[in-house]
C-alpha cells in the first residue's frame, strides 16, 4: 500500500481509538474496481447508560439503517480498508480527510479546526427544515404559525427527502472533485427544471446557504406566473442575489450550464427536456424525480411476446411502460458519460412518482455491450424515447 495513505490511515485508526475527542466519521465513494459495503458510512458517538458507543448509518442509496458498535468492535470491522475512495475524521480539535485517487494514490488534507461531538441518540429523523422557516411561509408550505399545512405535507416530505439525497451527492462529488469546491467567488451553481411554485428551489438554496455552501440557484417554468410570484417571494426574503427565476420552456432555455441540475414532477417529457439540457450543457450532478410518462406508453402498441402477458393489463401495461421509459433514460445517461442510479426518494404512500434518477458525470465511455444492450431494448419495443429525439441517439 502506498505509504501516504498507510500512515493517514492509521493516523484515523489511531483517532477512532480515542472516543473522548472522535466527533464524526464519514466513509463514501468507492475506489476503482473495489465494492463497498454501503454507499455511504456515518459514524457518531452517542452516549448510552453512560457509555460512549460509535453509532453507524449507512445507506445503500435507498434506505438509512442504524447500528450501536462499542469503538473496539467498530475498529474490528475494519471499514478503512473496505473500498471506499474518500475517508473523513473529525476529532475536537482537528480534521484529517483522505481521497484516494484511480490510481491509487492518497490525497491527504489535515486541518485544526475545532468540531464539537453531538452525544444525542436520537432515533427520531431530525427534520432538515424548520416548518417556521419564513420561506417555507412565503412558499405556502407552512401556515402563518409556522405549521406545515395538510395539503401541502406530502410535498413538504418530498423536498426534504430530495435534499437528503442531494446533499451527500453533492459533497460526494466535490470530495471526487467532479464539482468544484464552491467559493463565494465561484458559488455552486443549482438549476431546478420545471419549478412550479420554487418549493424545492427555495429549500435547495436556504438549505445549503444554512450549511455554509455558497449558492446560486435558478427556478425555470414555462409559466410567467410562476416567475414573478417566486421573484417576489425571493425579494421579501431578501436572497434575490443568489436566486432568481426564469419564464422559459426548459428546451430552449436561455440558461448556458449549472454544476448541478434538479427537476421535482416536472410533467411527462419535460422530464427528457431537463435531462437533455443536462447532459448537452455537462452538467455535473442530476437528480430527477420524473413525473407522469406517456410518451413510451403511447408508442408501445406492438407488444413483442411474452409480454402481452403483462401488457394485456392495462394497470401493469403502465407500470411497465414507466420502467421502460426511465430505464432508457438512464441507459442514455449512461452511454453520455454518466453513472446513473434509480432509487426510491420517499414511501410510495407520499407520491406513486416515487423514483429518483441520480447521475453524476464521470466521462466514463460506456463498453460496447452497454450500446447493444440499448439498442435492443428500443428495437424490441419499437420505441423511440423522447430524450433520444432530444440527444440525436
Ligand atoms: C407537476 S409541476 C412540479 C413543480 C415543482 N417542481 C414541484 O415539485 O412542486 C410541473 C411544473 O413543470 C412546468 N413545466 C412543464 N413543462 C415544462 C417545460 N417544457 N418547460 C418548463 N416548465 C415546464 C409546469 O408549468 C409546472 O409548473
Amino acid at each position: 500500500m502506498d505509504l501516504t495513505l498507510s500512515t493517514a490511515l492509521a493516523e484515523v485508526s489511531a483517532g477512532l481509538e480515542k472516543s473522548e475527542t472522535f466527533v464524526r466519521l464519514v466513509l463514501s465513494g468507492r475506489r476503482r474496481n473495489m465494492k463497498t459495503p454501503a454507499e455511504r458510512i456515518d459514524l457518531k458517538p452517542v452516549l448510552l447508560k453512560s457509555e460512549i458507543k460509535y453509532q453507524l448509518s449507512q445507506s445503500d442509496g435507498r434506505a438509512m439503517t442504524t447500528k450501536n458498535y462499542s469503538p473496539k468492535e467498530f475498529i474490528e470491522l475494519n471499514l478503512l480498508e473496505a473500498g471506499f475512495a474518500n475517508i473523513l475524521l473529525e476529532q475536537k480539535s482537528g480534521s484529517i480527510s483522505i481521497r484516494i485517487t484511480k490510481k491509487g494514490e492518497a490525497l491527504v488534507h489535515r486541518t485544526s479546526d475545532s468540531f464539537e461531538a453531538d452525544l444525542s441518540h436520537d432515533r427520531t429523523k431530525a427534520r432538515l427544515l424548520d416548518a417556521n422557516d419564513p420561506f417555507l411561509i412565503e412558499v405556502g408550505i407552512s401556515d402563518e404559525s409556522g405549521k406545515v399545512k395538510a395539503s401541502k405535507n406530502d410535498k413538504y416530505l418530498q423536498v426534504e427527502e430530495f435534499l437528503r439525497l442531494l446533499v451527500p451527492a453533492l459533497n460526494s462529488a466535490i470530495e471526487a472533485g467532479h464539482i468544484a469546491k464552491p467559493t463565494a467567488v465561484l458559488p455552486l451553481s443549482i438549476v431546478d427544471l420545471g419549478c412550479g411554485h420554487a418549493y424545492l428551489t427555495f429549500a435547495a438554496h436556504q438549505y445549503l446557504t444554512k450549511q455554509g455552501i455558497p449558492v446560486k440557484v435558478v427556478g425555470i417554468d414555462v409559466r410567467e406566473s410562476a416567475r414573478v410570484r417566486n421573484s417576489q417571494i425571493a425579494q421579501k426574503l431578501g436572497i434575490s442575489k443568489s436566486i432568481s427565476f426564469l419564464a422559459e420552456e426548459i428546451s430552449q432555455t436561455t440558461l448556458q450550464s449549472a454544476d448541478v441540475a434538479i427537476a421535482l414532477h416536472a410533467c411527462d417529457t419535460a422530464t427528457d427536456d431537463a435531462i437533455a439540457w443536462a447532459v448537452n450543457t455537462g452538467a455535473k450532478l442530476a437528480l430527477i424525480a420524473p413525473c407522469c410518462h406517456h410518451d413510451i406508453q403511447a408508442q408501445m402498441v406492438d407488444t413483442p411476446e411474452p409480454w402481452q402477458m403483462i401488457t394485456k393489463n392495462g394497470i401493469m401495461k403502465e407500470r411497465l411502460g414507466d420502467l421502460i421509459t426511465d430505464a432508457l433514460r438512464m441507459q442514455i445517461m449512461k452511454l453520455s458519460g454518466y453513472r446513473v442510479e434509480a432509487i426510491e426518494f420517499i414511501g410510495g404512500e407520499h407520491t406513486p412518482r416515487n423514483l429518483m434518477i441520480r447521475a453524476v458525470k464521470t466521462g466514463a465511455i460506456a463498453d460496447l455491450a452497454e450500446q447493444s444492450r440499448y439498442d435492443a431494448m428500443i428495437s424490441l419495443w419499437k420505441v423511440k424515447p423522447a430524450l433520444a429525439a432530444l440527444l440525436n441517439r
